[in-house]
């Protein structure tokens, strides 16, 4: 059974839609940054083991991501997988975890790395907005894309209305890929990533109108 780690900063309701989605690999245990995440509530309430490490007590990135690969690695983790986890890694920690650690971003990634992506989306004026899960890699936001929840931008959208519709979506598809890797459905080779036996060759897309 796989065993999965999930990185927390914040609220965690996609903690909550991993834990809530009976998946067939087992939610190890949950770090969090932050001793004040709601999401370590989330994690003692399911019996979920926590670490609190906070990055404001260690003199630079890597050695803050020494103590957190530790954690990791003592709890066996096969999978990584960050849920709202507001620190950017260091290249030295993304390596160790390649191809077992994915992230999910509130766009349509390429579009929109980084921070403020609705207002950003409302700014352009797009038609079309969502969420990404991708592999992390040492760029930021930049990893191969495996999977999308899409919906219309309408005209009474505003920030918080969009964050809502997004946040529903990764609900949604967070859980889905989750499960895809524990059950084998998306494997990683040596020839890039399979879904289905098939090399995938862009994310798997969910369109809610
Ligand atoms: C999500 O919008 C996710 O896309 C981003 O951080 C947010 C986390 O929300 N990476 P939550 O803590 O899971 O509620």
């Amino acid at each position: 059974m796989i065993k999965i780690a999930v990185l927390v900063s914040g609220n965690g309701s996609n903690l909550q839609a991993l834990i809530d989605a009976n998946l067939s690999g087992q939610i190890v245990g949950v770090i969090s940054n932050k001793p004040a995440a709601y999401a370590l509530e989330r994690a003692a309430h399911a019996n979920i083991a926590t670490a609190v490490i906070e990055h404001k007590n260690f003199p630079d990135r890597e050695a803050f991501d020494d103590v957190m690969h530790q954690q990791l690695l003592d709890w066996e983790a096969d999978l990584v997988v960050l849920a709202g986890f507001m620190r950017i890694l260091s290249a030295k920690f993304v390596k160790a975890w390649e191809g077992k650690m994915i992230n999910i971003h509130p766009s349509l990634l390429p579009n929109y790395k980084g921070m403020h992506t609705h207002q950003r989306v409302l700014n352009t004026g797009d038609l079309w907005h969502g969420c990404t899960v991708h592999y992390v890699t040492a760029e930021l936001d930049a990893g191969q894309a495996l999977a999308q929840g899409v919906l219309k931008v309408s005209h009474h959208d505003n920030v918080e209305s969009l964050a809502d519709r997004v946040h529903q979506l990764e609900h949604l598809i967070f859980p889905q890929v989750v499960e895809w890797i524990c059950n084998q459905t998306i494997q990683v080779t040596s020839e890039g990533v399979h879904y289905k036996n098939q090399i995938l060759k862009g994310p798997i897309q969910f369109c809610h109108i």
